[in-house]
């Protein structure tokens, strides 16, 4: 049994849940270019992460009033196109949003973002939804500080409270309000700022907040996802692109393949691929792909769900039952039985299917780099690998997300991305 320290913890947003870097300092660049005015010679633009807009524009960057006021216009505008979308998540936010949540704990947000931009933000990343309140100022010019927002952001009743925030503002509205003040050390304070504005304690990362927030507690279970396609499906372009935006939604990915994805499985895998063994039979090739698997699952799949891991693998047991039962004819129900014991339980919880047709996938992988031992194979093998796809998918309607494979890069990396989340979390917008 654990028991949190806090009954109540609220958030600062820029630095603390959200790396707002990019997104920040490239808005503020265009407004000042816009507004003629240059950043003044010695100061670090991070500084300019956290403070409300006019404070940073005419307190840091020393526009006169009318001046600063012209580029928030401007700031407004490039934040909304493009630097809202610059923005990552920091990993691990997520669970600890959930974890506090799970445990009963009143999670609220203090920012000195206005309203617009802070919920746009909330909304782009599936994060309102945490958050039993969310105190943000107006808008850019009525401005009541920290310690305000803080107060405001409170439960009317609580026992024992904190602030996270990566800013002196969030530690003196903290200590103003008699509450703990967490510093987030990998925001864009330093910690030596952190500590001489009295922070009750520091975190060097995201791992270490969460295991402050939440100790004892058991991660929750994470999520598996599989992405499945023929030979020349782009798959692999694909399965990069969904990582690095999953990545930036603040999911903590662990990517990984099949055959492979960890030493025993990399040296089966060059094994069954290389050209070298075109005498191996059916049976060895199918058995060799199990014995792949079962040390991938105990090795690497399974421990990293149970850590909390989103699992993205390339290929799984679909696989096998396609090219092993459908290509090489062994049958699905042998197949299935030779896995069984390198599977049990840890099926994927969702599988992205690249839907090409095996003719076209073919084309591309002809023209592509050498191919391997079971790329060599003839049209029909392809065609009874498709077949086996299609009816694996029909008996299992809902784990498969189908993409039509055949568009543009581009328009294949939205559709899986868009696919993924709405089954992740449905909260996300996108
Ligand atoms: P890859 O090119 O996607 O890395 O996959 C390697 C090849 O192995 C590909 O041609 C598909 C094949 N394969 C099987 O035949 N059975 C399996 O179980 C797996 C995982 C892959």
């Amino acid at each position: 049994m654990y028991s949190y320290p806090y009954d109540a913890v609220l958030f600062d947003l820029d630095g603390t849940l959200t790396n707002s870097e990019q997104g920040i300092i490239q808005s503020m660049l265009y407004a000042l270019e816009q507004v003629g005015a240059k950043v003044p010679a010695g100061v670090n633009m991070r500084c300019v992460i956290g403070p409300p807009l006019m404070e940073s524009l005419m307190g840091i960057l020393g526009l006169p009033c009318e001046q600063a006021r012209e580029a928030i216009g401007h700031y407004s505008r490039h934040f909304n196109r493009e630097g809202m979308y610059q923005y990552t998540v920091y990993p691990h936010i997520r669970s600890i949003l959930q974890m506090l949540r799970d445990g009963g704990v009143y999670v609220a947000l203090a920012t000195s973002k206005p309203v617009l931009p802070a919920m746009a933000v909330l909304n782009h990343f599936g994060l309102t939804h945490f958050f039993n309140r969310i105190i943000t100022e107006e808008d850019n010019e009525k401005i009541v500080n920290k310690p305000e927002l803080i107060r405001r952001a409170l439960p009317e009743r609580f026992g024992h409270a904190a602030m996270v925030g990566d800013r002196f503002y969030d530690v003196e509205g903290a200590l103003q309000n008699h509450i703990d003040a967490i510093g987030a050390g990998y925001g864009f304070g330093t910690e030596d700022e952190l500590l001489k504005a009295g922070a009750t304690h520091v975190v060097p990362d995201t791992e270490a907040l969460r295991a402050f927030l939440c100790p004892g507690a058991t991660v929750p279970r994470g999520f598996f996802l599989s992405v499945e396609g023929l030979d020349g499906s782009g798959k692999t372009t694909q399965v990069d692109r969904l990582e690095k935006s999953l990545k930036e939604y603040g999911f903590s990915v662990l990517r990984t393949r099949e055959p492979g994805g960890c030493p025993i499985s990399e040296e089966i895998r060059h094994t069954i691929l290389t050209t070298e063994h075109m005498e191996m039979c059916a049976p060895c090739e199918a058995l060799l792909y199990a014995a792949a698997r079962a040390q991938h699952v105990c090795e690497v799949i399974r421990p990293a769900v149970e850590r909390g891991m989103l699992v993205l693998c390339d290929r799984f047991v679909d696989s096998s039952i396609a090219y092993q039962g459908g290509g090489r004819e062994l049958g699905t129900d042998v197949v299935r039985q030779i896995n069984a014991p390198a599977v049990g339980e840890m099926l994927p919880d969702a599988t992205v299917y690249l839907n090409v047709d095996y003719r076209q996938a073919l084309s591309r992988r002809h023209s592509a780099s050498s191919l391997d031992r079971i790329e060599v194979e003839s049209g029909e093998f392809h065609a009874r690998v498709q077949a086996a796809y299609e009816e694996l998918i029909h008996n299992d309607p809902k784990r498969f997300l189908v993409i039509d494979g055949q568009q543009d890069a581009d328009t294949v990396a939205a559709d899986v991305l868009d696919a993924v989340l709405n089954r992740l979390e449905p909260e996300i917008e996108d």
